[in-house]
């Protein structure tokens, strides 16, 4: 396919800002153009790689005057195509990769400013080396970068603790969609003074401009953690043993995820090094983590005795406590390759939504009967976050269709989980974003004056509409 020219002058243009090393063109620019999932191919004039927030201000301004569309990238991990141009060829991608640093770490005032191209990993490895925890896990952490997580406001494993990204962000700083800067990096736990316009920018997936740093919470890290997987025999029992942990330690509980016996057998297939630390594989697991900064070692024994409790009631079936860091990571590997491993067994259509914590099972056992009725053979695969309401249900493709096959009835698919989760009082997006794949929703959820205020609200702020245009929006 041929490549649309860009205006003769616009690469030297841009490479007059950005320098040789901020563009990319060509071959170099391919991996950009498609997303993760491999749900979409784009094309571009360039990628623009700025080296700092006012080389991105003046790239800003130029796309301002020529009408130029603008894609902000981070690790370009998005689970909705939020990332990637359009076929069209005529919108920039602007990665900010080289705006990486971290710019401060301070343990006493729990506050960290990190610049939005850094990989989240690096962000939490920064706050670790000063005794603090960057408190947002998810599994792309080590290429999701800082801006990107803040813009689609990612979620994660530890939700149910410290809340999703938007929960951490004190400050930011923002490149606007007219070139203005908008330095508000203030590291202020109370600061009332009028609109916060850092949550304007945060879960906005790049449609209100450009987050180039923020100031993120921390918090002191924790001195004892502990780890337990259990296999439990239904999703109620799951949801069960979740209130029982809660009542039995509120505050050391750090992640409470649910897993399928579909997904962990995905997983043990697919993945190098994956064991099961159980004696026999289950129908439904629950991955427990308990996390505190008392160093009074009674952490272990606040485990067991849940869990013990657990197995009398007939809410665990067995379970396996991690015995040092190896098997921790071991264990949390069961939980973090489940989306490497349904890509690796084939296509799978994603459904991120949440539901109150109390509905789960319903919605597991709804959505599931549903699904198996549209498309016979099909393998529900729910997993995630279930101290927060969030279930990816996923569902991967019957094993004798073609993955084309499959992924054309993907509308279908979604719409008979989303009957349900409506049903239960859910979102159709929990944490990953509306990005380019559900737009159409925003429209049926979100109709009326909520959508109409948020359009007003970006063409107040984008009246020309070139920051990230295809998604979020329906198009009409
Ligand atoms: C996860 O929690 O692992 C992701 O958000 C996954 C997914 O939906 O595949
Ligand atoms: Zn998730």
């Amino acid at each position: 396919m041929l490549e649309p020219l860009p205006a003769p002058d616009l690469l030297s243009v841009l490479r007059a800002i950005v320098g040789e090393r901020g563009l990319l063109t060509g071959a170099d620019a391919e991996p950009y153009c498609q997303d993760w999932r491999a749900l979409y191919r784009g094309r571009t004039p360039a990628v623009v790689r700025p080296a700092g927030t006012d080389e991105l201000a003046a790239v800003v301004r130029l796309c301002v005057q020529r009408r130029i569309p603008m894609v902000p990238q981070g690790g370009n991990t998005s689970m909705v195509g939020g990332a990637v141009p359009s076929e069209g060829g005529e919108q920039l991608v602007i990665s900010l990769a080289r705006m990486n640093r971290i710019r401060d770490v301070d343990p006493l005032d729990l506050t960290m400013v990190v610049e939005a191209g850094a990989p989240w990993k690096a962000a939490q490895d920064a706050a670790a080396e000063q005794g603090c925890l960057l408190p947002l896990s998810i599994s792309s952490e080590g290429t999701a970068q800082v801006g990107g997580i803040l813009s689609t406001n990612a979620g994660g494993n530890n939700t149910l603790r410290y809340g999703n990204a938007r929960d951490l962000v004190l400050g930011i700083e923002a490149v606007l969609p007219n070139g203005q800067v908008l330095h508000a990096l203030r590291r202020l736990r109370k600061d009332n003074t009028g609109y916060a316009l850092r949550h304007l920018l945060v879960g906005a997936e790049g449609t209100l401009g450009f987050i180039t740093a923020a100031v993120l919470k921390l918090v002191p890290q924790p001195v004892q953690t502990e780890v337990a997987l259990c296999a439990v025999p239904s999703p109620e029992a799951a949801t069960a043993l979740f209130r029982r942990c809660q009542l039995n330690d509120a505050a050391s509980m750090q992640a409470f995820e649910y897993m399928s016996g579909t997904g962990m057998g995905f997983v043990l297939r697919h993945i190098p090094g994956a064991t099961l630390p159980l004696a026999t594989p289950a129908a439904h697991y629950a991955l427990v983590e308990l996390a505190s900064t008392r160093r009074d070692g009674r952490l272990r024994e606040s485990l067991e005795s849940v869990l013990e409790a657990g197995l009398e009631a007939g809410l665990v079936e067995d379970a396996a406590i991690a015995e040092s860091e190896a098997q921790r990571q071991a264990i949390w590997k069961l939980r973090e390759e489940h989306a490497e491993a349904q890509k690796r067994e084939g296509a799978s259509v994603k459904n991120d939504v949440s539901v109150p914590i109390s509905r789960v099972p319903e919605l597991i056992a709804r959505a599931s009967a549903a699904c198996e009725a549209l498309i016979p053979g099909v393998r529900p695969v729910p997993f995630g976050h279930l101290g927060d309401g969030n279930i990816h249900f996923n569902l991967e493709q019957p094993p004798d269709w073609s993955a084309s096959d499959f992924l054309a009835r993907d509308e279908e698919i979604m719409h008979v989980v989303n009957e349900v989760v409506r049903d239960l009082g859910g979102s159709f997006s929990a944490e990953h974003g509306v990005g380019r794949l559900k737009p159409p929703m925003m429209r049926e959820w979100r109709g009326g004056a909520e959508l109409e205020t948020m359009r007003r609200i970006k063409a107040a702020l984008d009246p020309a509409g070139l920051m990230n245009p295809g998604k979020l929006f329906p198009a009409s």
